[in-house]
């Protein structure tokens, strides 16, 4: 069994894109810029969007966060959205998720202009990256598929099962493997009987927040395991969706929770960041 290194991954990226923003600030004067906007007081969501405004300045971003009350209006939150997209110093906009019950999330999502959409969470890049066009894509597959590709883990023909239909994670995850070649079941909350889908995988992808919903007897031999789930237990410490001590004894590939996919969701956001700092102004 082979653990797959997340942290150490997201740290090779991070630095990678450290370096370019210096040559970007050298050459071109240009500081790639992220507006985060956060609504109300979820301590789990604002946790999310410390970790991104530190790595945002670790590599040298410009970045500032609009914290906004839970009783902001719909019509607010778009206006601001509105000042970011015509701001030039910012480069990508990320909304942070859930929004309150009260404003329509797919209405604020289709505000932002897509080129800044460093989420990727836009209707125009979901329908570019289904179609295979470049786009920008949800930070949380794409760091899974970073991890595959740092792995040299073929996809094509493959078996994979996606736990979880969200927009944020298991849709766009089935595109990009089925854009690979994999044959790709998604299963979800109304799925009749997951083991029998799981036993036959080559490749289980699960993330639903479910401590322990796979099992040692849902998962064949040699298959890999990519745990995106991440709950906090009672007792204070961090698990995924996989129950890890039992399932990893039966894996070619797994990765840890805590370590695994987290990291990568916020090395890709700066990844997306820099790559539409570098597009900025482009027309096409
Ligand atoms: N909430 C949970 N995951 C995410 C994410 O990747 N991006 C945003 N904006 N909100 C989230």
């Amino acid at each position: 069994m082979q653990l797959i290194d997340g942290k150490s991954l997201s740290k090779k990226v991070q630095s990678s894109v450290k370096a370019e923003v210096e040559k970007l600030k050298k050459e071109k004067n240009i500081v790639p810029g992220l507006a985060v906007i956060i609504v109300g007081d979820d301590p789990a969501s604002h946790a999310y969007v410390s970790m991104k405004e530190r790595a945002c300045k670790a590599v040298g971003f410009y970045s500032i966060a609009h914290k906004m009350p839970e009783s902001i209006t719909q019509d607010e939150i778009i206006q601001i959205i509105i000042m970011m997209n015509n701001n030039p110093h910012i480069h990508g906009i990320l909304v942070q998720l859930p929004l309150p019950a009260h404003i329509d999330t797919d209405k604020i999502l289709e505000v932002i202009d897509p080129k800044k959409d460093v989420d990727g969470f836009h209707a125009y890049n979901v329908g570019r990256m289904v179609t295979n066009l470049d786009s920008f894509v949800a930070c949380t597959p794409l760091g899974v598929m970073e991890m595959f590709k740092e792995y040299n883990i073929e996809l094509e023909g493959k078996d994979v099962v996606v736990v979880g239909a969200s927009n944020i994670v298991g849709k766009p995850m089935a595109s990009l493997l089925l854009n690979k070649n994999a044959t790709v079941t998604v299963t979800h909350i109304y799925t009749k009987d997951l083991a029998f889908y799981s036993k036959r995988a080559d490749i289980i992808i699960v993330g639903v927040g479910v401590p322990n919903l796979i099992k040692e007897d849902m998962v064949k031999d040699g298959a890999i395991v990519i745990d995106i789930g991440i709950n906090r237990l009672e007792d204070g410490s961090l698990v995924g969706d996989v129950d890890f001590d039992n399932v990893s004894k039966k894996c070619s590939y797994i990765t840890p929770v805590p370590g695994g996919v987290g990291p990568m969701t916020i090395a890709m956001l700066l990844s997306n960041t820099l790559k539409a700092t570098k597009a900025f102004g482009d027309t096409k």
